[in-house]
Formats: structure tokens, C-alpha cells, sequence
């Protein structure tokens, strides 16, 4: 299929190792030839560590229509309604053929064990290994790809799309191990890289989430959407010097209530929806609880669960927090919220397909439109397997011909901004970027923060070095990921879904459209 001047020519590289990359490698194998792309190796990802679920309505009183409605409450007047029709309609056949695949989602009396997650109207999220979903899809899937003809390139990281005349023709890639440059051309590139969680001092994310993907296609001209919606999770584990690990949501779903540091239940005081309101509604009343209270933390209170129903749902939590002393059938979990998941990201359509003939994009580093400006708990590994089987159907059937993606006519066009540089910026560093972001880019944000933290960003932006090595990379890329979030931040004068920004609490009409940024500001 093709040529190319590159070492290897493939019909499809996938870049990235996750669910996601797995999934679509998967189905792409049909079609053509397909190698992965990772730059770390084929178990590092993100996704292994997601504990809650797959949302699928494919129980008994529930309906895609139902999973539709608490999708766009959850998005907060941004999601997609075309993409979301798509998610929640295709969500049980892809989970059939997740089934079909051997994922062991655990069952109940024979049948798909559903359940409950914040801001769902029923029990809806399937889960395996109690709470170990993430991983059970991650090994199902890995184990099939290394029983296949699907090269994996593994200490590879992609470093630049190549173009031709408009379209696609592969891409640039360091060899981590050698410090090497090699080019692979391909007919399709899905970028599959997971998200960004490392710009935050506190995350949930994987040391892999260095929003690679979004400053590849950024850098290619694409489209980039959404970036000031980042979700923080409510509940990571809070404990001295251990970093923060995802308290599922489903252990508030099973009955799991939060109190503060004086052990009052406060979660009614702020949404009727209490302890299951969306997250961040959540996350912010729990920032709000812990200032009220001088404390760093809030807890968790399972200990009127049964024992067994803690130890059987929720066995790697329970496991974690005993190897740190800490027995969750006795006692609280001391948790706060951390930066999990980016809603923002690759602007596609409804078919994975971006602005650039022959890229596309799924996962986390996408943005379809189904999340808005909150997504909806454990409809992010649904996108996965709903949009990347889409990228393959349209692969398949419609050759090199493209639907551009499509904007709202109101929708916010923008480059990055020039700024003014403040006198003295010290020498960036991942650390530095982490603190800049928690501190002024976090659940809560203003313009003065926002401002300072865009003026450092751009400052070190342009006094980095060409990058030579993995770290440098992917510091040269969350620092442009950084940039887009803050300005997106600082665009959006309003408070939607899991932007608040104080100096505009209220959410307006007008603001119901997106901020878009390219490179040329489109
Ligand atoms: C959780 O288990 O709380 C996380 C699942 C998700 O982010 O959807």
C-alpha cells in the first residue's frame, strides 16, 4: 500500500500503547499492515489504572436514551449531541465486543454486574477484577496484540507528523534507548498518547500522560479544542509522601459517604445530589470543606459497608491502603482532589478524523465533543471503544477522502498569544510546571493567576532548548499543552463544568461555544 521515503511504511501507525492504541491496533489489523508506536513499553499506559468502569446502558431500567441525558447534564451545555447519540447507541455492542475479545467483566447471578457512579441515574458501569478494570482491558488486549502480526515499536517516541501536499505521510520518531531519529511513513496515523495529568503537582495520571499527542498534532496544524476543561478527580488518596491513588467513585456508588476532618457529612450542604453529585461539583466543595476547616483533606467513610463487600468490589484499593497501614473496613480514607482527565484535546469528528488528511485521533488525547465541559464517570473507556472502531470503519471504507471536522459558526478561533515575559523566570523544570499549574490553574481560577502562570509558560516556551532525550521532550510538551489549558482559561470569562473561574462565577449563555486554537489561529 503505498511508498515512502521512511525506513518502514505501514497502513497504519498508532501512537501510543493504551486502551486505546491496543483497541484500535486491534481492529486496524484487518485492514493492513499496522505497527504501534510507544515511547515507553507495551504496559505503560494510563489507562490500566482506571478502577471504575465502562458506562454502557445494557441493563434492565435503563435505556441509551436515559445514558444519553445524564451525559449531556454531566457536559454542562458543551457536549456534542450527535456525538453523544453515537457513544450511548454503540455502547452495548462495543461491549459485546469487549466481551468477545475475553475482557471478564464480573458478573452477578449470571448476568453484566452493574454500578452506580456519581451523576448516573442508574447502575451502569461494568467493572472487572472488582476494580481493576483498566488493567483487565489493558492485559485482554496486550496479550492479543503480542499473539499478532502487529509490530510493536516499543522505546519509540514520535516526535513530529510528517506532511505532504496536506496529507498524512508518517512520522518522525526518537529511539529513546539510542537517542536516534527515524522516520516511518504510513497511510493512517492515529494518535492514541493518553492525556496530561502531569501538569499537575497532584494527579491520578501515570507518569506517561505528558500530552504528547496534543503537541504533535498542535504542531501539525491541527485543530485543538476544549483545553480549559480539566477534570479533577474528588477522591485521590491523600497520605504523606505516597502519591495519589484513585479512590473510585464506585466506592461512593456502593454507599461510601464523605465527612470532613471533624467527621461531619457535609456533602448535602452543597448539591442535593450529595456524595453521587458530579465530580466537579465535588471537587470543588471538598476544596471549599477543607478551607472551611484548615485541613489538607477530607475522608471517606466505608466502614458501614460489610467487610467482604470492600475487600470482593474493591480488593486493589483495600490492598493499597493496608500496605500503607491503613485498614479502609475500620477506618477513613484521608483523600483530596487530583488532576485526572483532560476533556480538551484533538478537535475530530464523529469518525476520529482531524483537520489533517489522514490524522486521527482517539482517547483521551481526542476530543469527540462527548464530554463537554465535565465528563460523565466511566464514559471515558466507552469513547475508547465506541470512536476507535469508527476511526476503522471510516479507514476501511472511505480511503484517503476526509470530512473536515466541523465547527459552530459562534465557536472562539485562536493562536497562542504573544506575551510579555516577567524580569526574572527561573529555569523550567517538570517540578516547577506541576506547582505553577496547581497553584494557579487549578479547580478554582482567576486572571491574575491565570496571567502569571501564561506569562512564565510562554517564557520558558521560547528559552527551551531544541530536546534531545524522552524527558526533554516531554517536558517541551506539556509546557505547550500548559499553554494552551491556561489560555483556553483565560479566554472562557465564565464558570462551566470544570472550568471556574472566580472572577466569573456565573455561567453565561454566550459562553456556550468552544475555544479552537491552531497554530496559524485558524
Ligand atoms: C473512578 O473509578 O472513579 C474513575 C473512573 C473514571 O474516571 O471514569
Amino acid at each position: 500500500m503505498g511508498n515512502s521515503k521512511a525506513s518502514s511504511y505501514y497502513d497504519y501507525i498508532i501512537v501510543g500503547s493504551g486502551i486505546a492504541g491496543l483497541y484500535t491496533a486491534l481492529l486496524a489489523k484487518e485492514q493492513g499492515n499496522v505497527a504501534i508506536l510507544t515511547k515507553g513499553s507495551i504496559d505503560d499506559c494510563n489507562t490500566k489504572y482506571a478502577q471504575g468502569g465502562v458506562a454502557a446502558a445494557i441493563g434492565k431500567n435503563d435505556s441509551p436514551e436515559l445514558h444519553f441525558k445524564d451525559t449531556i447534564a454531566a457536559g454542562d451545555g458543551l457536549c456534542d449531541e450527535e456525538a453523544v447519540r453515537i457513544l450511548v447507541n454503540e455502547a452495548p455492542a462495543r461491549i459485546a465486543d469487549l466481551v468477545h475479545f475475553g475482557v471478564p467483566f464480573d458478573t452477578l447471578d449470571g448476568e453484566i454486574a452493574l454500578t452506580m457512579e456519581a451523576a448516573h441515574s442508574v447502575p451502569r458501569i461494568l467493572h472487572a477484577g472488582g476494580d481493576a478494570t483498566g488493567e483487565h482491558i489493558e492485559t485482554t488486549l496486550s496479550n492479543k496484540v503480542r499473539s499478532s502480526k502487529i509490530q510493536v515499536l516499543e522505546h519509540c517516541l514520535a516526535t513530529e507528523i510528517l506532511i505532504e501536499k496536506g496529507q498524512v505521510s508518517g512520522v518522525r520518531a526518537l529511539d529513546c534507548r539510542t537517542g536516534s531519529i527515524e522516520e516511518f511513513g504510513c497511510r493512517f496515523l492515529i494518535l492514541a498518547t493518553g492525556g496530561a495529568g502531569q501538569l499537575y503537582k497532584f494527579t491520578t495520571n501515570s507518569e506517561i500522560a505528558t500530552g504528547d499527542g496534543i503537541a504533535l498534532a498542535f504542531n501539525a496544524g491541527a485543530e485543538i479544542v476544549d483545553m480549559e476543561f480539566f477534570q479533577f478527580h474528588p477522591t485521590a488518596l491523600r497520605l504523606p509522601g505516597v502519591t495519589p491513588f484513585l479512590i473510585s467513585e464506585a466506592v461512593r456508588g456502593e454507599g461510601g459517604v464523605l465527612c470532613n476532618v471533624e467527621g461531619r457529612r457535609f456533602m448535602p450542604d452543597y448539591a442535593p445530589e450529595g456524595d453521587l453529585a458530579t465530580r466537579d461539583v465535588v471537587a470543588r466543595s471538598i476544596l471549599h470543606e477543607m478551607k472551611k476547616t484548615g485541613s489538607d483533606r477530607v475522608f471517606i467513610d466505608a466502614t458501614h459497608l460489610p467487610p467482604h463487600v470492600i475487600t470482593t468490589r474493591f480488593p486493589h484499593i483495600y490492598r493499597f491502603c493496608l500496605d500503607h497501614g491503613l485498614d479502609i473496613t475500620k477506618g477513613l480514607i484521608p483523600v483530596a482532589p487530583a488532576a485526572h482527565y483532560l476533556m480538551g484535546g484533538i478537535k475530530t469528528n464523529s469518525w476520529g478524523e482531524t483537520n489533517i488528511a489522514g490524522l486521527f485521533a482517539c482517547g483521551e488525547t481526542a476530543c469527540t465533543g462527548v464530554h463537554g465541559a465535565n465528563r460523565l464517570a466511566s464514559n471515558s473507556m466507552l469513547e475508547v471503544v465506541v470512536f476507535s472502531k469508527r476511526i476503522i470503519e471510516k479507514t476501511g471504507t472511505a480511503g484517503e477522502a476526509r470530512t473536515p471536522t466541523t465547527g459552530k459558526g459562534m465557536d472562539v478561533h485562536s493562536s497562542l498569544s504573544h506575551r510579555e515575559f516577567p524580569a526574572a523566570v527561573p529555569t523550567p523544570s517538570l517540578s516547577l510546571l506541576q506547582q505553577l499549574h496547581w497553584d494557579k490553574v487549578g479547580i478554582i481560577r482567576n486572571k491574575t493567576g491565570l496571567t502569571e502562570a501564561a506569562n512564565i509558560l510562554a517564557a520558558w516556551q521560547k528559552s527551551l532548548p531544541q530536546p534531545v532525550d524522552r524527558p526533554s521532550y516531554e517536558l517541551n510538551n506539556l509546557i505547550l499543552t500548559g499553554r494552551l489549558v491556561v489560555e483556553a482559561a483565560l479566554i472562557r470569562e465564565e464558570s462551566r463544568g470544570a472550568h471556574f473561574h472566580s472572577d466569573f462565577p456565573k455561567t453565561l449563555p454566550e459562553w456556550q461555544r468552544h475555544i479552537i486554537f491552531t497554530k496559524t489561529g485558524g
